[in-house]
């Protein structure tokens, strides 16, 4: 049975992920291969709901959890199963991973939401972390709000950090120094992707 790459890349929010994804993929079509792109949440269901609770309101933390576990559930069986068994290339802009440090910064245990995950979702071949400090995150994704949200946000995302790099001793993963220009950062990307 043919079998593609399944390439996921995460970090907290100003790290670059859309488009180091978008250029991975570019860089991929580019040698010939069947490329797919895509996110989460994704613009299916239950992606539209927790992408619109954004803005209206978050949702308690238990239904928002499972949101999520809904909206990967779709992805895999709609999207990522069937393109890898294709021979695709499949590059993800978040994954489970972000549920363990979204989710766990929110008060679940990480290492439960990534059995609940990987019960159903496959591992991917490679998981690429693009690693930053938090204030220069939040510098650029120029973060302006009153000083309490700031700082609750600071937390959070420290948090959420943290819980990204406590995976970085497994063997599919790989750090990647997000400081820099994109072309610094997409080069080390590369530079990973063809190591492996
Ligand atoms: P994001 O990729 O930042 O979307 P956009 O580029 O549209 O802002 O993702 C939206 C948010 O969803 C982000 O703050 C992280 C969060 N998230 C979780 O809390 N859990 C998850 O499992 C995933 C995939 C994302």
């Amino acid at each position: 049975m043919p079998k593609g790459l399944f390439i996921v890349i995460e970090g907290i929010d100003g790290t670059g992920k859309s488009t180091q994804a978008r250029r991975l993929g570019e860089w991929f079509t580019d040698q010939g291969r069947e490329v797919v792109v895509s996110r989460e949440p994704t613009d299916g269901p239950w992606g539209t709901k927790l992408r619109e609770s954004a803005s209206t309101g978050r949702l308690l933390p238990e239904e928002e959890l499972q949101c999520f576990l809904n909206d990967r559930h779709q992805h895999v069986e709609e999207l990522i199963a069937p393109s890898l068994a294709a021979g695709k290339v499949v590059i993800l802009d978040r994954y489970y991973f972000s549920s363990m440090a979204y989710q766990g910064a929110r008060g679940f245990d990480p290492l439960e939401i990534r059995r609940r995950n990987e019960e159903f979702a496959p591992l991917p071949d490679l998981l690429l972390i693009l690693d930053l400090d938090v204030d220069t995150a939040h510098s650029r994704i120029g973060v302006r709000g009153d000083t309490t949200n700031e700082f609750e946000q600071r937390e959070n995302l420290t948090r959420c950090r943290e819980i990204f790099l406590s995976l970085k001793d497994e063997w599919f993963v790989r750090v990647i120094d997000s400081n820099g220009t994109l072309d610094d950062v997409a080069a080390r990307i590369r530079e990973v992707v063809t190591a492996r």
